[in-house]
C-alpha cells in the first residue's frame, strides 16, 4: 500500500522528455560556456547580481514579464558530482512551485534527476498540515525513467523506515514492511518469531530481544532464479536500542530508532534488484528485536549459546546488534553463498573513524572492496575500506566462553566489531561487512536531515556490473 503510494507520488513528480518546463542550468564559474546560451539581459543580469556559481547557489532569471525565465545552480566546479552527488537536490528547497527542465549538459543525467527527487522527499507521517509544494521535473535526456524511479523509491522506502519511530516501527511493523515489499515483487518470506527462535536454534537473536513485550524474529526473504548467483543480504534490525543493562546515556540513546538502519538498507537494496530484475537469487536476512530492559533481559557476564556452535561471552549488552546478526550470517553461510554481505548501524567508533557520510567497509577479497568502492564513487553513495586487521582478532578472547563479542579496550571498535562477524562466516564465497550510521546529522544538497539506507545504491551498482546488466 504504502509502497504504491510512493511510487505513484515520485511519477507524478517525473515529467516525460520534451514537456514544457522553466529551464535549469548547472553553471560551473562565470566564464561556463552554458551561459552563452543566456540572452543579453540574462547575461547583464548574472553580473548585476555579482553571481559567481558557487556551489550550492542558485539565482532565478526573470523572464522580462514578471515570471521565471530560468534558473541558474553554481556547481563549483567540473567535479561536483564527486563532492555533492545529490546536490540537484537543493532546487526542491529553493525553488517556487513549478515544472522544471535542465537546459545544460550534465555530467550524469540519472543521478541529476535521483539529486532533484532525493532533495524533494519529506518525512510528512505525523505532520497533520501536509504540506504540497509542486515541484516537477522533465526527465532528463539520457536518463532512463524506470532506473530514477526505482532509485528514488528505494531511497524513500529506505528513509521512511528509518525515520519511522520506535512506537510504530517496532519488530512486527519491521515483518509487515518486509511482507509488503515481498508480496509486490512475487518474493517468499518466513519469519521466525518469539520462542520459535529457541526451538529453530537462533539463541543469541531470541537473547538480544525477549526483554521487549515485542517479540524477536528473523525475517527472511528470498527472490529470484536458484539458478542465478546466490547473493544474502543481511540487515541488523534493531528497532530500538536503549542499550540494554548496560544503559545508554540520553545523548547517545536519542537516535537510537535508526538501529534498524542496516535493515533499511537491506530492503532498499532488495527494492531495486526486483524493481529491475537483477539476475541474481536474492536473499535478505533481518533479525529484527528492540533491545531493551525488563527483568529477564540478558546481561553482562552471561554466556549465550549462538546458532553455529560457538559459545559468546557478553561484555556488554549495548553490542547487541553484532548477536543478532551472528546467528543471521551463520544461516546465510550454510547454503554457501556466492556473496554475502551484511550491513548494520554496528558501532559509535565507525562514525568516529569516518564521520556520518562515509561509511567502513571491510574484505578480504580486493577485487570485491575495488569493484564496491568503485561503485559506491560512480552512482554517489561512498564507502571507505577498512582491515580485517587479523592481529586484533584476539582481542576477542574470553576466558570462560569461545568468544567475547568485545574488546576490554576502547581501541578499533569498528574493526573488533567486523572480527567478530567474520568468525561466524565459514563456507561464503564473498563476504563484506559495511557499518554504516544510517543518518543524515543535518541537511546537505538532496539528504534532508534524518534516515538515509546508506550502501543500498552502491551494492546495486556493484551487482548491476557484475551481472552484466549495466
Ligand atoms: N547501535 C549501536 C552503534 C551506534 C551508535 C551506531 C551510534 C551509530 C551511532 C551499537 O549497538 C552499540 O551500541 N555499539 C557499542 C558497542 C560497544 C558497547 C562495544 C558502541 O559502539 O558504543
Ligand atoms: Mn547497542
Ligand atoms: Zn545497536
Amino acid at each position: 500500500m504504502t509502497l504504491e503510494i510512493t511510487r505513484r507520488a515520485l511519477e507524478d513528480v517525473l515529467l516525460p522528455a520534451g514537456a514544457e518546463a522553466v529551464p535549469v542550468r548547472l553553471i560551473a564559474s562565470p566564464a561556463d560556456a552554458a551561459l552563452t546560451g543566456l540572452s543579453e539581459a540574462e547575461r547583464g543580469w548574472v553580473e548585476a547580481q555579482g553571481w559567481t556559481g558557487k556551489q550550492g547557489s542558485v539565482l532565478m532569471l526573470p523572464d522580462g514579464q514578471g515570471g521565471l525565465g530560468g534558473v541558474l545552480l553554481g556547481t563549483g566546479g567540473k567535479d561536483w558530482p564527486e563532492q555533492s552527488p545529490l546536490l540537484t537536490g537543493l532546487l526542491a528547497g529553493a525553488l517556487p512551485e513549478g515544472d522544471y527542465r535542465f537546459a545544460s549538459p550534465l555530467p550524469d543525467p540519472e543521478l541529476a534527476a535521483l539529486g532533484f527527487l532525493a532533495g524533494l522527499y519529506r518525512f510528512t507521517r505525523y505532520k497533520t498540515a501536509k504540506a504540497a509544494k509542486a515541484r516537477r521535473l522533465v526527465l532528463p535526456e539520457g536518463a532512463n525513467r524506470d532506473q530514477v524511479l526505482a532509485l528514488a523509491e528505494a531511497l524513500y522506502f529506505g528513509r521512511d523506515l528509518i525515520n519511522t519511530p520506535a512506537n510504530d516501527l517496532g519488530p512486527a511493523e519491521l515483518e509487515t514492511a518486509s511482507r509488503e515489499l515481498a508480496n509486490a515483487f512475487g518474493a517468499s518470506i518466513k519469519v521466525t518469531e518469539g520462542s520459535t527462535l529457541l526451538a529453530d536454534n537462533f539463541p543469541m537473536i531470541h537473547a538480544v530481544g525477549r526483554a521487549s513485550d515485542r517479540a524477536p524474529r528473523l525475517i527472511d526473504l528470498r527472490w529470484g532464479s536458484e539458478h542465478a548467483p546466490k547473493v544474502t543480504i543481511v540487515g541488523k534490525g534493531i528497532c530500538f536500542d536503549t542499550g540494554g543493562l548496560d544503559i545508554k546515556p540520553p545523548g547517545a540513546m536519542a537516535l537510537m530508532k535508526k538501529d534498524m538502519g542496516g535493515a533499511a538498507s537491506a530492503l532498499a537494496f532488495a527494492l531495486l534488484a526486483m524493481r529491475t530484475n537483477l539476475p541474481l537469487r536474492l536473499r535478505v536476512l533481518i533479525p529484527a528485536a528492540e533491545n531493551s530492559i525488563a527483568g529477564n533481559a540478558f546481561r553482562p557476564g552471561d554466556v549465550l549459546p549462538s546458532r553455529n556452535g560457538m559459545t559468546v561471552e557478553i561484555g556488554n549488552t549495548d553490542a547487541e546488534g553484532r548477536l543478532v546478526l551472528a546467528d543471521a550470517i551463520a544461516l546465510a553461510d550454510a547454503e554457501a553463498p556466492d556473496y554475502l554481505v551484511t550491513i548494520a548501524t554496528l558501532t559509535g567508533a565507525a562514525r568516529v573513524a569516518l564521520g556520518p557520510d562515509l561509511p567502513p567497509l571491510y574484505t578480504d577479497d580486493d577485487e570485491l572492496a575495488a569493484g564496491l568502492l568503485a561503485s559506491g564513487r560512480e552512482v554517489g553513495d561512498p564507502l571507505w575500506r577498512m582491515p580485517f586487521w587479523a592481529p586484533y582478532d584476539k582481542l576477542l578472547k574470553s576466558s570462560v566462553a569461545d568468544v567475547s563479542h568485545i574488546a576490554e579496550g576502547a581501541f578499533a571498535g569498528s574493526i573488533v566489531a567486523a572480527l567478530f562477524l567474520k568468525r561466524f562466516v565459514r563456507d561464503a564465497k564473498r563476504f563484506a561487512h559495511l557499518d554504516i550510521f544510517g543518518w543524515v546529522p543535518r541537511d546537505e544538497p538532496g539528504r534532508p536531515k534524518g534516515g538515509e539506507p546508506q550502501a543500498a545504491r552502491a551494492l546495486y551498482q556493484f551487482f548491476r556490473r557484475e551481472l552484466g546488466t549495466s
